[in-house]
């Protein structure tokens, strides 16, 4: 916001910039510097003239016009400060607007989002909460922003597996173990049935025939099957709850079976298809990478190919303009080639498609492994969290009426907050002492914050005006306040930059700052002051911070209680 107004202050006097001003003008590295600053050297080769004159005479004319704007020359930089007593009232109007952090930058545009998609039958991964976590993220800033989104669960649940998870099951399967923990009674069985394949290769056609039965469409085999997909989604769906989050769909990769013939048989009119070891694959040599993998040797369609009838299916049902993807990184060749088929098809809007990637992460040190049957179990993690978060409530805050609901939200917090907080393709090596702190970098530490501000709101409650209508600045002229008040203008901002690059760290470093700079004003001032004007005008600025906190947390799926 300051970038855009000072863009428009400047523009009169300084007409040869024309409208690229706005592209040039930054935020200089040091609060001493200034509020925003502009770069004269780009105008200074057009126009043939020094940097330092054409900043000098700028400045001049700019302190000459008064309009609370400081001016200041210095190596080639036109400096630019806000007078406080005179903008942070204005500012706090504009960022009291409903319409401020809710642009109509994707208006009529539908962005469709692959996310969390877990594999049935198989624990939910650290893999598949980031995610989650990240597409979570991602589907509210681009709501914020205006667009459609559609958010897809393409859950993992077909596939030989599945034929070999039968053909143990029906050996040595534990109809108790399964409806009460289907996910370990699962692993169990998939354990089981590796250790007992190496001795009794038997064992491995088994599986391949249960596999072919199913699909077959035979009537037994479909019944388990339909079996262990309920199992697990109810499990799956106890970690959506707790983490508030919501699907427009949930389609597993099942549900593509009928649409893959049309895809291989257009691949096979357009001569795309050839033959490789008996295998069927899309040559991809011009785009420099490996030959795609449509169909195997018996004929089975595999990954790539359901991924093609997918992308066609989003783009042409669900009418997708922008089709992204949050999947590890392990999978970039993947994405890279099921892209490139499907511009060989013709398919124009494969450019619209996107692979947003990310890390590993690492949970405690352990990495994760489902075949030893070695795996972090996520809810195991969100419990440990949450039962710490209500220690350190028993500790802090022991009047507190619900404690537990309260520690639910906070150690949830802290789980989704320790990841979205690092740039997505950082490896993480999560660590749940430092997450869960308050006083760190962490989602504690946002919604303490929040929480304090909502307390500070209770108290004077009769003295936050509506629309931050009346309120006079010259309470809001301190440093602390400034930076506050400056903190906020750069919301949108900061909303921008996280859609530009897919980053929902980008807002999470943002709300740190925010957040920062909130409690420096607030240990440095009196806030419920004496003085009526001085009371509102400070209680409007914590209002606000409030407002911002919390909605920029709720577009990371955090919650905000107000105690804590
Ligand atoms: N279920 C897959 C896995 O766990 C992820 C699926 C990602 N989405 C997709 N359209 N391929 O590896």
């Amino acid at each position: 916001m300051l970038l855009q107004l000072a863009a428009e202050r400047i523009a009169p006097h300084l007409p040869e910039a024309g409208v690229e001003i706005a592209e040039w003008l930054e935020y200089p590295p040091k609060p001493e510097m200034g509020d925003v600053s502009l770069p004269c050297f780009v105008l200074a080769k057009r126009l043939k003239r020094s940097p330092q004159s054409i900043a000098a005479e700028t400045a001049d004319k700019l302190n000459e016009a008064d309009g609370g704007i400081r001016a200041e020359a210095a190596g080639g930089y036109l400096n630019l400060r806000f007078e406080p007593s005179v903008w942070s009232a204005r500012l706090l109007r504009r960022i009291a607007d409903d319409k401020f952090g809710q642009p109509d930058w994707g208006k009529g545009r539908t962005v469709v989002i692959d996310m969390s998609s877990p594999n049935i039958a198989k624990p939910f991964g650290v893999g598949h909460l980031r995610s989650t976590v990240i597409g979570n993220a991602l589907g509210n800033l681009y709501r914020a922003a205006g667009y459609r989104v559609i958010r897809v669960n393409h859950l993992g649940d077909w596939g030989t597996q599945f034929g070999k998870l039968i053909a143990a099951y029906k050996r040595w399967g534990n109809d108790e173990a399964l409806a009460a923990e289907p996910i370990r009674e699962s692993l169990r069985l998939y354990v089981k049935f590796h250790d007992e394949s190496e001795r009794s290769p038997k064992l491995a056609d088994e599986g391949r025939e249960w596999f072919r039965r199913l699909e077959a469409g035979d009537d037994e085999a479909r019944r388990l099957w339909d079996t262990f997909v309920r199992a697990s989604m109810k499990e799956f769906d106890r970690v959506y709850e707790r983490l508030g989050i919501r699907f427009d769909h949930v389609l597993g990769e099942s549900f593509y079976n009928d649409k893959i013939g049309a895809v291989v048989e257009r691949l096979a009119e357009q001569s795309l298809l050839e033959e490789s070891d008996g295998a069927q694959v899309v040559r991809l040599a011009e785009e420099g990478l490996p030959p795609c993998l449509i169909l195997k040797s018996d004929g089975a369609t595999i990954y790539p190919a359901r991924d093609l009838a997918t992308a066609i299916y989003r783009k042409e049902t669900m009418g997708a303009d922008m089709l992204l993807y949050v999947v590890g990184a392990e999978q970039t060749l993947h994405f890279k080639q099921v892209f490139a088929v499907l511009a060989r098809m013709g398919c124009t809007w494969s450019e619209a498609c996107r692979h947003v990637p990310f890390g590993l992460m690492r949970m405690n040190g352990k990495k994760m492994s489902t075949r030893r049957g070695q795996v972090v179990f996520l809810e195991e993690v969100l419990d440990e969290a949450v039962a710490r978060a209500e220690r350190m409530i028993a500790d802090k805050n022991p009047e507190l009426p619900n404690r537990k609901e309260v520690a639910e939200v906070i150690g949830v917090g802290a789980v989704v907050f320790g990841d979205l907080k690092h740039r997505r393709m950082l490896e993480i090596d999560f660590n749940l002492d430092e997450a869960i702190s308050f006083d760190g970098e962490t989602g504690p530490y946002l919604q303490y914050t929040f929480a304090r501000a909502s307390s500070l709101l209770r108290k004077g409650r009769d003295d936050v005006p509506d629309r931050a209508d009346n309120i006079d600045g010259v309470h809001l002229s301190s440093p602390e306040a400034w930076m506050c008040v400056k903190m906020l203008c750069g919301y949108e901002e900061a909303l921008a930059e996280a859609l530009r690059d897919d980053e929902p760290s980008v807002m999470a470093r943002y709300l740190l700052d925010l957040a920062k700079a909130f409690n420096r004003f607030y240990h440095a001032e009196r806030i419920v002051a004496d003085s009526r004007s001085e009371r509102r005008a400070k209680l409007t600025l914590v209002s606000l911070a409030a407002r911002k906190l919390q909605s920029g947390m709720a577009l990371l799926g955090l919650r905000t209680p107000e105690r804590m």
